[in-house]
């Protein structure tokens, strides 16, 4: 049995201690943090861990992030290279940034699927950091979504892809951001954007100017095997097939139609994902407002959850509109690209 504890507007504080018990002593935990939900297990019990896997059907090469309270929690499950690292902690936590460091011995191989750095951050959502602090150990969890589905960012999410798989989940109503979090790997010479996420290029720079982002995330191609092990999989995808038509607005409105058009003469539902400004192109059962083309952090909460209407209105494709943005957008763009498996037209 699955138990639900709320804690949108109150918290039931009781049913978070019983969720920090269960979660200490092996079992598992979803909680709400502000980019998506999360798995959580103990991250010093390696026979925890490996119920994540299990209840998600992830694939065992790809290695969590540990979430912790305190920066004594982090001590204990990795090093610090190099001074800037806690300079960037101590501005940036509790917040949407996972640093990847030499992990300490605690720490063991299934959490990190073998490696010998750890992937660790500090949520900045006030349920997930007193069930860690009342656990009173380090929590690895990845997003709390059956394996390659969009991640949630609601607990029905939650609810839809692991009642009955685990043994807690926690409502902590919305995700505030939507998105994961940035993943900077600070294991060895330059520091490296594994994944694009709500920290932003230019905020890491000004901590380190060397900061690169990996190649395989700029060129977007299957050419480069990204570091993170992650970010190699068809991911964050709903069932339906996912068109990205990108160009100026004219263009990529006209040829929107004509691939829906195209489209249903075959017999498909076809559904549309646009910005708000561009709705009224649009109507139509099937449509769904992603949100302003001007506001980024109001369409990067949105993704994942138009994603799953989709699914739950059975379109069999679904179409986005997409432009040069710039680098506030890039964390959305990364993860709609890699939801459509490349299949991104440039309409010029
Ligand atoms: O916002 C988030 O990061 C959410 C919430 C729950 O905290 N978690 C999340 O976890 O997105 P997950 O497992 O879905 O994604 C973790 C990413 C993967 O791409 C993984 O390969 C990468 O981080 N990663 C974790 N540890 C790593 C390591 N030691 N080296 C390289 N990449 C690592
Ligand atoms: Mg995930």
């Amino acid at each position: 049995m699955t138990m639900i504890v709320k804690a949108v507007d109150e918290i039931d504080y009781d049913g978070l201690l019983k969720a920090a018990e269960i979660l200490r002593a092996g079992g598992l935990v979803a909680f709400p943090t502000e980019t998506v939900y999360g798995l959580g297990a103990n991250a010093f019990l390696g026979e925890a861990v490996v119920k994540i896997f299990v209840a998600k059907g992830r694939p065992q090469d790809n290695p969590l992030i540990v979430h912790v309270s305190s920066m004594e929690m982090l001590d204990e499950c990795a090093e610090v290279p190099d001074e800037r690292i806690y300079k960037v902690m101590e501005e940036l936590w509790p917040g949407p940034l996972t640093v990847v460091l030499p992990k300490r011995e605690g720490i063991p191989d299934q959490v990190t699927a073998g490696l010998n750095t750890v992937g660790i951050r500090m949520p900045d959502n006030k349920i997930a950091l007193e069930l860690i602090r009342l656990a009173g150990v380090p929590v690895a969890a990845p997003s709390a979504n059956i394996s390659g589905k969009p991640s949630p960012t609601e607990a029905r999410h939650v609810i839809d892809d692991l009642f009955g798989k685990v043994d807690v989940i926690i409502d902590g109503g919305k995700c505030s951001f939507g998105l994961e979090s940035t993943v900077v790997d600070f294991s060895g010479g330059k520091p490296l954007i594994l994944r694009p996420g709500a920290v932003s290029f230019s905020v890491l720079k000004k901590f380190f100017a060397e900061v690169e982002y990996d190649p395989a995330i700029i060129k977007g191609s299957n050419i480069e095997v990204p570091k993170a092990p992650g970010m190699k999989y068809r991911h964050y995808a709903p069932e339906a097939g996912i068109i990205v038509v990108k160009g100026d607005t004219d263009k990529r409105i006209k040829k929107i139609k004509e691939i829906k058009r195209d489209l249903e003469a075959k017999g498909c539902q076809v559904g549309i994902l646009c910005f708000y400004e561009n709705a009224g192109y649009f109507e139509g059962k099937y449509r769904i407002i992603l949100g302003s083309i001007f506001d980024y952090e109001e369409c990067g909460r949105n993704l994942f959850s138009a994603f799953r209407s989709f699914d739950e209105l059975g379109v069999d494709y679904i179409i986005c509109e997409w432009e040069n943005l710039g680098t506030d957008y890039i964390a959305l763009e990364n993860r709609l690209f890699k939801a459509s498996a490349g299949n991104v037209i440039e309409v010029l």
